[in-house]
């Protein structure tokens, strides 16, 4: 099999990943575009010696679960890669994504937590801006496995108004000549645009430069377009390499923060916080974290890896006592923030690295649940063995990588600990991302 290749297949099942499965001389081909059942004329990607990857050119027997996807451009653009899928389907690829992974331990997996609103349910859009050759400024996400920009005037999956917003900016952008970052010769001025939007409607611009800048007539065009903006900064990054904010931020207009409100208690954000993408199924993610812990008011939490303490002090409400760790310090300043004006006194936050911090809390009261939020990569193995020799009895595990949570639990159950249940939750429809939650318990 050879690059460029061109195969009539027929597809006979779809993998984790959502790819068709179609098998050319014996051998596996992963093929990008196609679904289960349908027979498609596929090019051959990336051969190697074992399966290959190709990608569907034509769809000669459509697939009844295929659906003309809503984005214009969706073909091109690297943003999303199930929007020609039906829901339901996109569902049960997520489900089974999560159960192959986990296939070595036996526990019970729960349906899917569905997403009632699959078109612009994102509350936050990072965009990146480059010029075409006749100077216009244009904006967009990356090409499928490239690093070009493809250019669209709207992103479905965001907000209506963040996209309203990007247009406007870039208009005025491009009246006003201001130039955009070159990343291969590096030079150029106005590199990406981060817009962040809550349930209250408070929107944040973040205005990603390599310098310094007064743009101050901007603030003045936005506040008079656009008075749900409540919060403008520039970041001001330098680097050369990929890395999309720096820690440089510098506010040019309102407040240092935007207002969410989750599960009926309010949280202030800045930029460098993490916050869920999706706001309704983060209420969703949380209450069945919530319903695994199965809290009571005498019982000593931890929630690791606790942001600006959303899930925290969702906690609090339910427990004697209950401790957050966080590495940004800007969260923990929204973290503290949050329990003042949440009227909540038995929250207590640190700041610092979940792997180190923890082992403080070790001669500290008996704690009956901790919950782990990580990142894409996981938990530290330092930080699981704390919680090993800490002999918690209750494990909540929210993650959005099944993949490194199976690596955690693996470690988890080979000392004691037991994978009970198991729920996905869609939070990022029209992608191939799944959050879970987990309960694992002491054996
Ligand atoms: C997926 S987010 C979850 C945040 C929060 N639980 C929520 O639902 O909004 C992961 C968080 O872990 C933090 N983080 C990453 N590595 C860390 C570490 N080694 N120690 C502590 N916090 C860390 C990140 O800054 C981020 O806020």
């Amino acid at each position: 099999m050879n690059m460029g290749e061109t195969y009539k297949v027929k597809i006979d099942n779809f993998d984790i990943n959502g790819y068709g499965v179609a098998h050319i001389d014996k051998q596996v081909v992963f093929v990008s575009g196609a679904m289960e059942g349908e027979t498609v004329i596929c090019k051959i990607t990336n051969p190697k010696k074992k399966y290959s990857f190709a990608e569907a050119i034509k769809i000669l027997e459509p697939s009844k679960d295929r659906v003309e996807a809503p984005c214009q451009y969706y073909e091109y653009c690297g943003g999303c890669d199930m929007m020609h899928i039906k829901y339901g389907t996109e569902c049960k690829i997520k489900e089974l994504r999560v159960s192959q992974t986990l296939r070595d331990f036996k526990y019970k997996q729960n349906p899917i937590i569905k997403n009632d609103k699959t078109i612009g349910y994102r509350n936050k859009i990072m965009i990146p801006f480059t010029k075409d050759l006749d100077d216009n400024t244009l904006y967009g996400f990356y090409e499928k496995k490239s690093h070009k920009i493809v250019s669209i005037d709207k992103c479905l999956i965001s907000d209506d108004k963040a996209n309203e917003i990007v247009s406007f900016i870039a208009k005025y952008l491009n009246i006003f000549h201001i130039s955009i970052y070159d990343e291969i010769n590096h030079n150029g001025l106005f590199r990406e645009l981060m817009i962040r939007n809550t349930k209250l409607d408070e929107y944040m611009i973040v205005l990603i430069v390599t310098k310094d800048y007064d743009f101050s007539k901007l603030v003045e065009y936005i506040k008079e377009e656009f008075p749900c903006v409540k919060s403008i900064y520039l970041n001001i990054n330098t680097n050369t390499n990929n890395v999309l904010l720096s820690d440089n931020f510098k506010l040019i207009y309102g407040n240092p923060f935007v207002t969410e409100s989750i599960l009926g208690l309010k949280f202030n954000v800045s930029p460098s916080s993490f916050m869920q993408v999706n706001h309704d199924q983060c209420e969703k993610l949380y209450s069945e974290a919530l319903r695994c812990a199965n809290l009571k008011n005498d019982m000593n939490v931890i929630d690791a890896y606790c942001g600006m303490g959303s899930i925290t002090l969702n906690i609090a409400k339910n427990v004697n006592k209950v401790y957050g760790i966080e590495i940004v310090e800007d969260a923990i300043k929204n973290a503290n923030s949050n329990k003042k004006l949440n009227n909540i006194e038995n929250a207590e936050f640190i700041c610092g690295k979940c792997e180190d911090k923890i082992k403080e809390l070790v001669n500290k009261e008996k704690i009956d649940v901790i919950f782990f939020d990580p990142p894409r990569k996981g938990c530290d193995i330092e930080f699981l063995k704390t919680v090993i020799d800490m002999k918690i009895p209750k494990i909540v595990y929210i993650s959005c990588n099944i993949a490194t949570a199976a690596r955690d639990i693996k470690i988890l159950e080979s000392a004691g600990y037991k994978l009970e249940e198991v729920t996905p939750v869609d939070l990022f429809s029209s992608t191939l991302h799944v959050e879970s939650v987990t309960l694992l318990v002491k054996r």
